[in-house]
């Protein structure tokens, strides 16, 4: 390792540091889906929200993006049964930020439900989720841990090695032509 990198350079080590700091934070947020509800229409009327969740799975770590008509539409979070029954004297949360863009991170296992005040929650603008634990991560991602020992230098031999070498290569071409 110490050979590979006085080979390359300073330039190329500050790259490995830099892809291998990139690694480390795209991993655990390729699984994370950011969900537009109500997808094209967005959070209106007309939209059947019961209809839009079905068969969808929301994880623990997603978040459900709310796009709506800032001058007419909230976000409240409420209980089940206020929920249920259009009520939002009082909510849980109030996600309205009066932007009309309004995020929720999803980080609780458990049902979540939302509705829009102002009456129209009447009217379908309503959403009830579930929210589970996310399924274990794809048998490729470096699992560490007692007796999985080999499972590192396969890790790194087989793709970020050649990934530094691939981008060191790049590299000192960029610095040869500056
Ligand atoms: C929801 O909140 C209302 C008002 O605070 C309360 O009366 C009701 O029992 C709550 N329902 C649940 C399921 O917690
Ligand atoms: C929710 O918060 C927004 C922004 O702070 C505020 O304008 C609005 O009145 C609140 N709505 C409710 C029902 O609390
Ligand atoms: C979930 O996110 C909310 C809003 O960002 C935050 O207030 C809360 O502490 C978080 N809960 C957990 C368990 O991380
Ligand atoms: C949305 O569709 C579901 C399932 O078809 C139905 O039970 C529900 O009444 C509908 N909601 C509205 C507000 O139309």
């Amino acid at each position: 390792m110490e050979r590979v990198r006085r080979g390359f350079g300073s330039g190329s080590a500050m790259a490995a540091v830099v892809l291998l700091a990139l690694v480390f934070i795209m991993v655990p947020e390729a699984s994370a889906t950011r969900f537009i509800v109500g997808g094209n229409k967005g959070w209106t009327t007309n939209v059947n929200y019961t209809i839009w969740a079905q068969g969808m799975h929301f994880y623990n770590g997603d978040w459900l993006f709310f796009v709506y008509d800032r001058n007419q539409q909230n976000i409240l979070e409420v209980n089940k049964t206020d929920y249920e029954a259009c009520n939002s004297d009082h909510p849980l949360h109030n996600w309205t930020t009066g932007a009309g863009r309004d995020v929720v991170p999803l980080n609780v296992t458990r049902r979540y439900y939302f509705l829009s005040g102002k009456g129209f929650c009447y009217s379908g603008m309503k959403l009830a989720i579930q929210v589970e634990t996310p399924p274990p991560p794809p048998k490729a991602a470096p699992v560490v841990s007692e007796g999985s020992a080999p499972l590192a230098p396969v890790f790194r031999s087989q793709f970020v090695l050649p990934a530094i070498f691939a981008i060191g290569a790049v590299w000192d071409a960029f610095l040869r032509f500056c």
